[in-house]
């Protein structure tokens, strides 16, 4: 299998990408094409203009990831596409295109849940993680805890039980005409703030579970500016942001941590969006690191959407023998 090469599509929200991975760990090419820009006048994800985006896009961007990779459809041994979870009309566009060349091209066709890719992004270019480890995904549409037994093994601990975290920063962001998306303009603004200066809720954090909640501390700000604003007082942005930002990381982290020591696993590996976040990763691994337990976690550019996390965990469930049929169809949530 060293030499088996995939094709990863990824379209279930608004990045547009196709990549190349060999034997699981070289990243051959990974093209990512954003329609960052075209959103955000928006504040947010249109789902129609994402989905035509995405049928502009794809022919485009899978032969580019061919060319910088040097290779034609002929050496790719399967196609890795997304089912879901994400927008239906943009995950339709990657599934029927991914569906199309492995039917011409009598390839393997392996569908690779969004989530999963997340978590093993982290297994390209780098030494294999050890099995069991706990994973913990954040992004615009997932704050989940997931113990993963094996490739094919996931056994969910905690989930967000309204908004993720990553869909808060977004939401405050946009109440502050800030733009989208709303994680990496916040951290950039929590940079020259104070994190003490207002206290905000860590939702959650006493329960007897893993699960998350993050729609009250999303209330809690807004509530605190409708405040400011009735008292015609000023708002240090900055401080605002940077407490807001600590709010969500000690809540993450604590509960991830908490999550490791009762099932006694030593091994945490991140994924998602917001696990871009430096604060957030720099206070989880040194959190981490005082009760003995390792943090994986993959570079920014493989934190935020991108196919070859899609390549990879598709490689590992061929080599598994785990192979899909055409008439995989898409799922939302
Ligand atoms: O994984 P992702 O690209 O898409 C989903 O699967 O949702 O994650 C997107 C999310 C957005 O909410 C965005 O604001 C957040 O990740 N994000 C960040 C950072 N970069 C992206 N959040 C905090 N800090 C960042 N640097
Ligand atoms: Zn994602």
């Amino acid at each position: 299998m060293k030499d088996t090469v995939i094709m990863g599509i990824e379209t279930s929200c608004d990045e547009t990408s196709v990549a190349i991975v060999k034997g699981g760990k070289k990243l051959l090419s990974n093209i990512i094409a954003s329609q960052m820009e075209i959103h955000k006048s928006y504040g947010g994800v249109v789902p129609e203009i994402a989905s035509r985006k995405h049928m502009e896009l794809i022919m485009i961007v899978c032969q580019e990831a061919l060319d910088k990779a040097g290779l034609s459809l002929n050496n790719i041994d399967g196609i890795a596409v997304v089912p879901g979870p994400g927008l239906k009309g943009s995950l339709l566009v990657g599934l029927s295109f991914g569906k199309a060349i492995a039917f011409a091209s009598e390839k393997p066709l392996i569908g690779v849940n969004h989530i999963e890719g997340h978590i093993f992004a982290n297994f390209l270019n780098s030494q294999d993680i050890g099995f069991p480890f706990i994973s913990l995904v954040v992004s615009g549409g997932h704050t989940s805890l997931i113990i993963v037994h094996n490739f094919c093994q996931f056994e969910v601990i905690g989930r967000t039980r309204d908004d993720a975290a990553g869909e808060i920063l977004d939401k405050i962001a946009k109440y502050l005409g800030l733009g989208y998306p709303g994680g990496p303009i916040i951290e950039k603004l929590a940079v020259c703030g104070k994190e003490d200066a207002i206290y905000f809720p860590r939702p959650l954090l006493n329960s007897n579970d893993f699960d998350f909640s993050f729609s009250g501390l999303k209330t809690a700000v807004i509530n605190y500016l409708i405040d400011k604003n009735k008292a015609q007082q000023k708002v240090n942005i900055n401080d605002l942001c940077a407490s807001f930002q600590k709010a969500i990381i000690d809540t993450i982290k604590y509960k991830t941590i908490a999550a490791a020591e009762k099932y006694n696993i030593s091994r945490i590996v991140l994924g998602g969006g917001v696990i871009a976040n430096e604060t957030l990763k720099k206070e989880l691994i040194e959190y981490a690191r005082n009760v003995n337990i390792s943090v994986y976690c993959p570079p920014k550019e493989l934190c935020t959407d991108n196919a070859a996390m899609i390549a990879v965990a598709g490689f590992y469930k061929l080599k598994a023998g785990i192979t899909d049929s055409f008439d995989l169809d898409v799922y939302t949530r």
